[in-house]
């Protein structure tokens, strides 16, 4: 035997050289849910360790998770029931609590990077990410609903947003209507490759916003399916989104490599709020070992091809860094 791989195994010093993936706090996005009113903190019973923040609460959290080094926040609405209706009109009113949080937490900390989602669903009386008629998300009528959304959150500070709806043609839309407002250096972090998957459970725990009726498959792709992926993200980047995503990520690391070989733009990947629960669950029985189960799962999506990754996990990484 002239090779032998375990050489370049022997010891960590060696192991560490020749490491092909590498995970830091750099390529983390912490994913944190807001909801109307002060001194809230509500526990998630499907997501460990993840709350509902009220903003004077939130700023707090914030404030630890800085220190900690997180440096991208995504911020998603709970909104109370009595404030949906059908055309999701609670989204794009600048009164509304979750516009109002995005300013204060871009005045406290103007060197935080925060996303938004963008997305009929958390305001609407249907839970559907788009327009229900007659028992069809209608494409169309949805566009410019998401771009007077996209458009406010860039009034309220944002500096990246999240259309995670999958209607056809809402990059563009949002892309012009934030260039004709004025908001040209807003960028767009595209939700382009994101599956009917069913490990969205807790997340619509989280929000109370699983549809009311059917289910998201005519605008979520077929989780059978990856070169439709790449028809979803040549549209993406044509209409202008300055980043990618692949969503969810571990199923679909296959398709998180695909888009990373055959395009420049970057690529994120969402870690959903199933896949995090499911660690959860297994580490609480003694099933897996936590940090060790996170750091191959966050580890195995930078070595698909991703840059960037949204997980529940930021915070937990990050403290297993100072440990
Ligand atoms: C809503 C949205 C969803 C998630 C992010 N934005 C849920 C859905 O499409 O039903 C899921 C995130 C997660 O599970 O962590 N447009």
């Amino acid at each position: 035997m002239n090779i032998r791989p375990r050489r370049n195994r022997k010891n960590a010093a060696i192991r560490e050289m020749v490491q092909e993936s590498r995970l830091g706090l750099e390529n983390l996005i912490f994913p944190v849910f807001l909801k109307d009113g002060a001194n809230i903190k509500e526990e998630i019973p499907s997501l460990p360790n993840i709350y509902r923040w009220s903003i004077d609460l939130l700023l707090k959290e914030i404030e630890g998770c800085m220190e900690l080094g997180i440096r991208i926040y995504d911020i998603f609405p709970a909104v109370e029931d009595h404030l949906k209706d059908q055309t999701a009109t609670m989204s794009y009113d600048p009164s509304n609590f979750y516009l109002k949080a995005i300013q204060k937490i871009k005045e406290t900390f103007p060197e935080l990077v925060l996303m938004s989602d963008v997305a009929l669903d958390p305001y609407s009386s249907d839970g559907h990410d788009g327009l229900l008629r007659n028992g069809k998300i209608v494409n169309d009528d949805t566009l410019p609903i998401l771009a007077k959304m996209a458009v406010a959150q860039a009034q309220a500070g944002i500096d990246i947003i999240g259309p995670s709806d999958m209607m056809d043609g809402r990059v563009g839309v949002i892309r012009s209507a934030l260039d004709d407002a004025g908001y040209t250096d807003t960028s767009i972090m595209s939700y382009t490759a994101k599956y009917a998957s069913a490990f969205y459970g807790p997340f619509r725990d989280a929000l109370n916003s699983a549809p009311k009726s059917g289910d998201k498959k005519t605008y979520q792709m077929n989780t059978a399916n990856k070169s439709e992926a790449l028809i979803e993200a040549q549209l993406d980047v044509e209409e202008g989104a300055d980043m990618i995503m692949v969503k969810p990520a571990l199923c679909y690391l296959d398709v998180i490599h695909v888009l990373k070989e055959n395009f420049a733009t970057p690529v994120t990947a969402y870690n959903v709020s199933g896949e995090y629960a499911m660690v959860h669950a297994a580490a609480q029985k003694g099933w897996v070992d936590y940090n060790a189960a996170m750091n191959e799962m966050l580890l195995s999506i930078r070595r698909a091809g991703a840059d960037g990754i949204l997980t529940y996990f930021a915070k937990d990484f990050a403290q297993s860094l100072v440990e």
